[in-house]
């Protein structure tokens, strides 16, 4: 798809973060606040949000699909995004003020560039597979790898790897936070939900003034 046709009105937050960082409620709490600005909002989710993404999410959250190579892995990702943005994304970006969504592409580049270790060849591929799509605000619900995991009852194929593997997404989703700070701001999620959604609207406000004004 060609880059010229993702002219968009929206505003496109990615919300991003460790299992169990809470990023549910803070999308939940996202939406009212938008909506009740009288703004339209629509939510998505990653791996997901399409009849093909969540048959792509069943396999790569399968704790039986023990055999998963690391590149087929980072493919599934990729494919499930590039049918999101096709299926849904474009027209959503035309039809809506803002469009949320539950991890982007800042996952791929922490879960499979940094943790896994497959590196420049994820930069390249996420590149060529976001279609030029970039988040207008990326925010990371921060905490320690331990404390999430442990608010974490069944877990899956990715929550199940050791714990060495969460330590290395918390320093990678820091250092992208460090890379791009216009972006990519980081909330303290180990704190009250009270404070967590304070934070939230106040970075929201700060990014995109023109929300103020509304009543
Ligand atoms: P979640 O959105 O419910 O947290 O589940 C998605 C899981 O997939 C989570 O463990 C993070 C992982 N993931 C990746 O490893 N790479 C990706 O590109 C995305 C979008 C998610």
């Amino acid at each position: 798809m060609a880059q010229k046709n993702l002219k968009k009105k929206a505003i496109f937050i990615t919300i991003e973060g460790l299992e169990g960082s809470g990023k549910s409620s803070v999308i939940g709490f996202l939406e009212d606040l938008i909506k009740a600005k009288g703004f339209s909002a629509v939510v998505f989710r990653e791996p997901g949000s399409t009849a093909v993404g969540e048959k792509i999410r069943e396999i790569l959250l399968d704790k039986k699909n023990k055999k998963l190579s690391c590149h087929t892995e980072l493919l599934l990702y990729l494919a499930a995004r590039t049918q999101l943005i096709e299926e849904k994304l474009v027209s959503a970006f035309k039809k809506y003020d803002f469009v949320i969504c539950d991890r982007f592409f800042d996952s791929t580049l922490v879960y499979q560039g940094y943790a896994l270790g497959l590196g420049r060849i994820v930069d390249r591929a996420v590149k060529i597979f976001s279609l030029g799509i970039i988040p207008d605000l990326t925010i990371v619900l921060d905490v320690e790898a331990k404390d999430g995991l442990k608010r974490i009852k069944n877990k899956d194929r990715i929550e199940s790897r050791p714990i060495d593997f969460h330590n290395k997404l918390r320093k990678g989703y820091l250092a992208l936070a460090k890379k791009y700070p216009e972006r990519i701001k980081v909330i303290d999620a180990q704190t009250e939900l009270a404070q967590i959604y304070e934070r939230t609207e106040k970075i929201l406000m700060n990014k995109f003034n023109f929300i103020r004004l509304r009543s």
